[in-house]
């Protein structure tokens, strides 16, 4: 029998909602989840992210053509993630204006700020969640980074990572499925893809996308991966931006 309880109950619902009222969050709430956010683990205790709420209606509307999405327009509310070791660098130099900071620009420091990050926004998801709120993770940010770098004043050593849109569900979509256990969770050692189980998986999946309420459509996990995959890398310019950043430079 499963382990129930009201953490599990909130995390066994979710769904990324995407249609809201127009109600905003209050600032308690905003407050509660950026709360939220810092109590996350975060790698070697150096808190290597930031968030900015996005509330002015221009940055919300061109957010909005950025990602191709009227989320930023229509939540709630906009936090932006962004990967930092720009404020560790200041906290450094204001001890050590010397300091030799290779470090920061390094792939291990890259990789635990988008770990920081990561985490973070899962814990502010779960927590909006968690107070009858609803919301989506936006990567398709990265279709311009560049700008979003601009209109945010990103200094070196920072780099936007995932936007979160959170607000007043209007609706409830399905839950979405979910491919099973054991093609993600092995013993010991890594377990090739049973094919036979990821088919009936495809079929799970092609149902509900045909039954879904609201947009419907006739694919399955293949098809999503292979939409996505077929496209080749069409973010080729994401390496040297990041790198433009004083990221991956070591
Ligand atoms: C890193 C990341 C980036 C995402 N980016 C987008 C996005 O740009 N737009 C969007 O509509 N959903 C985005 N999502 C939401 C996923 O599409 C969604 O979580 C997935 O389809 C599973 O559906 P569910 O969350 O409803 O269960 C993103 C999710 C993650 C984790």
């Amino acid at each position: 029998m499963a382990i129930e309880n009201e953490v599990l109950k909130t995390i066994k619902n979710h769904r990324s909602i995407r249609d809201f009222t127009d109600k905003k969050l209050t600032e308690e709430e905003v407050n509660t989840l950026v709360n939220a956010a810092q109590r996350t683990s975060n790698s070697m205790s150096e808190q290597q992210y930031s968030i900015i709420s996005v509330t002015d209606p221009k940055q919300l509307a061109r957010l909005g053509e950025i990602t191709l999405h009227h989320l930023p327009d229509k939540a709630g509310h906009f936090f932006l993630f962004i990967a930092d070791q720009h404020r560790n660098a200041k906290i450094i130099q204001n001890h050590k204006p010397d300091a030799n900071l290779e470090a920061l620009h390094s792939a291990d420091k890259f990789l635990a700020s988008i770990h920081d990050v990561d985490l973070a926004v899962q814990s502010t998801l779960l927590a909006a969640e968690s107070m009858g709120l609803g919301g989506t993770i936006m990567g398709s940010i990265y279709n311009n980074p560049k700008e979003i770098i601009k209109i945010f004043n990103l200094p070196e050593l920072t780099f936007p990572v995932l936007g979160l849109a959170i607000g007043h569900p209007a609706s409830m979509p399905d839950l979405k499925p979910r491919i099973n256990n054991e093609l993600i969770h092995f013993e010991n050692a890594y377990q090739e893809p049973n094919m036979q189980v990821v088919e009936n998986f495809d079929k799970t999946l092609n149902e509900y996308y045909k039954n879904r309420k609201g947009s419907n459509r006739d694919t399955n996990f293949f098809k999503n991966i292979w939409a996505d995959i077929s496209k080749g890398n069409y973010r080729k310019d994401l390496l040297p931006i990041i790198k433009a950043q004083g990221f991956l430079n070591n």
